[in-house]
């Protein structure tokens, strides 16, 4: 059978994360950053929730939340977690599995303070997973926040912070002509080891 394109290339993975990443800015309509993060308690109990990418390099990619959140608390219990895109215009999938590590407190509030204020002002008011008896109990503590600071920035509330995944799977799938997909995997054993890769089955 004849191939239709040129298959996934063995570089490193980081670097083809970058072109994929870039294709996938030019083409998707909103969110190319919007990744599934799955999450799980020490006994295994799996939960699954879209955030956002927002730094990535060689040391890893970087995601902001609420630390008291149920993902918080999951991570706090259990550092490690899976990331997904899935770039539909595409047709690619990336899967990235490692360890988590919480950014400084200086990269916490960069990002934090880079935010509009009206974002600034709606998470630090927010108890994010909690439960909320009524959403106009969530606007007055909104309303509350703009009045306490009525401009300038927001302090970072402290449990509002990031989480680093540094990546020891990477797993790049493009979709082929009749279903006849493309895998391939990288892995490493730890951080500043080699990458290894290896075709899958699809
Ligand atoms: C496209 C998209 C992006 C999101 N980005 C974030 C984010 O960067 N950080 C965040 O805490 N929640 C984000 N959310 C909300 C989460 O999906 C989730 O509702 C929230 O974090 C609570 O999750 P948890 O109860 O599992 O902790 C996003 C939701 C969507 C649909």
């Amino acid at each position: 059978m004849q191939d239709d394109e040129s298959a996934i290339p063995p570089s490193d993975p980081l670097t083809l994360f970058e072109v994929w990443f870039a294709e996938a800015k030019e083409s998707e309509p909103n969110d190319a950053n919007a990744m599934a993060l799955a999450t799980a308690t020490p006994d295994g109990l799996p939960s699954v929730r879209m955030v956002l990418l927002k730094g990535h390099g060689h040391d890893g990619f970087v995601f902001y939340t609420n630390a008291e959140s149920r993902k918080g608390e999951q991570i706090r219990a259990n550092m490690r977690a899976a990331l997904l895109f899935h770039w539909k215009s595409l047709r690619r999938q990336i899967r990235i599995e490692g360890p988590l590590e919480e950014v400084s407190e200086a990269e916490a509030d960069a990002y934090f303070h880079s935010r509009p204020r009206v974002s600034q002002i709606g998470s630090a008011a927010s108890d994010q997973s909690r439960s909320l008896p009524d959403r106009k109990v969530y606007l007055d503590r909104v309303a509350a926040l703009e009045q306490r600071y009525p401009e300038g920035d927001i302090p970072r509330p402290p449990h509002w912070t990031g989480f680093r995944l540094s990546p020891r799977h990477i797993e790049f799938w493009h979709d082929r002509q009749y279903r006849l997909h493309d895998r391939r995997l990288f892995t490493r054993e730890s951080a500043d080891a080699s990458w290894s890769n290896t075709l899958l089955y699809p």
